[in-house]
């Protein structure tokens, strides 16, 4: 098979930038060149201010850009040199149209497949990285073939990423396993054998799956369903546990105990973001009406519906402590980010949240440490009505520190698990002097150590844990 010496990537995102730095540092030999239409992201990837933040992401791309890795936005360069191109561009839920809502917007990817057959000059393997629904590949390969020059041949490839962000370098480096689909051809099963070359560089062979390539494309699909499923699963059972005196942690740790079921994933919380988790199991939704399969559409579709309601559910608690009403008051949101160790704010619970509270007419301070303040602007604006902004200002505000947006607050809502909100980080005493009585937290994220905080003086209520005075009431003696 064929030994790859260069490589693009189209699409320098949380996929294709992290992947493909880590692929370059793993193999010096290979030269990639990770391309996008963004110009801004791409002069950013070549700034000492990454576009995005990941831990230990800085190091990995100093360690190696300028000599086999390199950022730009000469697309047509990129993918006349390389052998083996990744396609990782969005594939976002379609918003109009039929499927709207559920089917995966493939406009991005067929517009860069197209452009890879116009531009190229010789052979290539076409690697599909991003999440597309079960034979997507089918279409590319179609695309291609109609539309390269005569003789030139194309094999392509899944290989879905299943990082997370958050801990995408450390996933990167010491993934589960590698998963590589292709025809069973000889051609297809040669070209896998080239990318698989290329992660042996640092991965063991054993951990590298190759399979049929509609078994590789469902799996990315099946996979973050099934841990949303885990996710919601938990979340329904915070449900049961707030309204009888269990306590979801106590239940998540002895369930995941069994070996069987496992600890990992089970913590319950005001519900899953990511730009990845919703939008692929609705993907997987319209698969399955596609393929006439409603009842299985309708099982998948109820992992989501659980999702909204959680978060449904955490403000309607917050409301019903607030004394019911919330007009005025100020809520101090800790937290913006969908998880702890990312600035990536797609699908966030706390934009939910926050369009719930701004409904209530309370007054909400913002705080997270990694997101970009216009970024929270952007996620709280309808898109396309910017008048809206200047009222959205009257009652959102955005704060530098924990303690600014505590000051005066009535409530603080923690949304995301950044450990600085933890009792050991952030001094809550000083929160607790700077609140409006009786001071409420709400621990959307299950870190805090609600006896210590009762202890200061703090009015508690966690998900998955009855509400505030539950447990006295619950005292038989
Ligand atoms: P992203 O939106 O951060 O990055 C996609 C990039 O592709 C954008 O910068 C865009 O400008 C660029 N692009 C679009 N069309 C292009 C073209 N024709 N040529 C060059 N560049 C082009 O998206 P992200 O998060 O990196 O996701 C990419 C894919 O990977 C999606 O299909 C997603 O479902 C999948 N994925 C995402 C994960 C995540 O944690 N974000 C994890 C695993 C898979």
């Amino acid at each position: 098979h064929k030994k790859v010496e260069k490589i693009c990537c189209l699409g320098a995102g949380y996929v294709g930038g992290p992947t493909c730095a880590v692929i370059a540092a793993r193999n010096p030999h290979v030269q990639v060149t990770i391309v996008d239409l963004n110009a801004l992201r791409i002069a950013a990837w070549n700034s000492d201010d990454l576009p995005i933040y990941e831990p230990g992401l800085d190091e990995v791309v100093k360690s190696c850009r300028g000599r086999n890795l390199f950022f730009s936005t000469d697309v047509d360069k990129a993918i006349i040199e390389a052998d083996l191109i990744f396609v990782s561009v969005n594939t976002p839920t379609k918003t109009q149209g039929m499927g709207a809502g559920f089917a995966a917007d493939l406009g991005y990817v067929e517009s860069a497949t197209r452009h890879i057959a116009k531009v190229a000059q010789g052979d290539k393997i076409v690697v599909e990285k991003s999440t597309v629904p079960c034979r997507t590949a089918q279409s590319m390969r179609f695309i291609l073939e109609a539309n390269a020059r005569p003789g030139i041949h194309f094999d392509i490839l899944s290989n879905p990423e299943f990082l997370a962000e958050g801990t995408a370098i450390a996933d990167l480096m010491n993934p589960d396993r590698v998963l590589i689909g292709s025809l069973n051809t000889e051609a297809g099963r040669s070209a896998a054998a080239s990318l698989v070359d290329i992660y042996a560089g640092w991965i063991k062979r054993e951990q590298i799956i190759t399979t049929n390539l509609w078994s590789s494309e469902l799996t990315k699909l099946a996979a973050n369903a099934m841990l949303a499923q885990r996710i919601s699963s938990i979340n329904a059972l915070s449900a049961i546990c707030e309204a009888t005196g269990a306590d979801v942690d106590e239940v998540s740790y002895a369930c995941g105990l069994d070996t069987r079921i496992g600890p990992k994933f089970l913590k319950a919380s005001v519900g899953f973001g990511g730009s990845c988790f919703q939008k692929d199991i609705l993907n997987l939704v319209y698969l399955s009406e596609s393929l006439h399969l409603p009842e299985v559409a309708a099982y998948w579709k109820q992992v989501v519906e659980m999702n909204e309601y959680q978060k449904k559910r955490f403000v309607n608690r917050i409301i019903s402590c607030l004394f019911n009403t919330l007009t005025g008051k100020k809520i101090a949101i800790l937290g913006f980010a969908f998880k702890k160790d990312t600035g990536d704010t797609r699908e966030s619970p706390a934009i939910t949240l926050c369009k719930y509270l701004r409904a209530e007419r309370a007054n909400v301070a913002i705080y997270d440490p990694k997101v970009a303040e216009s970024q929270i602007w952007m996620d709280l604006t309808e898109p396309g009505i910017t008048d809206d902004l200047a009222k959205l200002q009257k009652q959102i505000s955005i704060a530098d520190s924990a303690y600014a947006a505590c000051k005066g607050a009535d409530a603080v809502v923690v949304c995301t698990e950044w450990d600085e909100f933890r009792n050991t980080r952030l001094d809550y005493r000083k929160v607790y002097e700077m609140m409006n009585k009786p001071a409420f937290i709400f621990d959307g994220r299950l870190i805090l150590d609600q006896k210590e905080l009762e202890s200061i003086g703090f009015h508690v209520e966690m998900i998955g844990r009855p509400r505030g005075n539950f447990e006295t009431s619950m005292q038989w003696e």
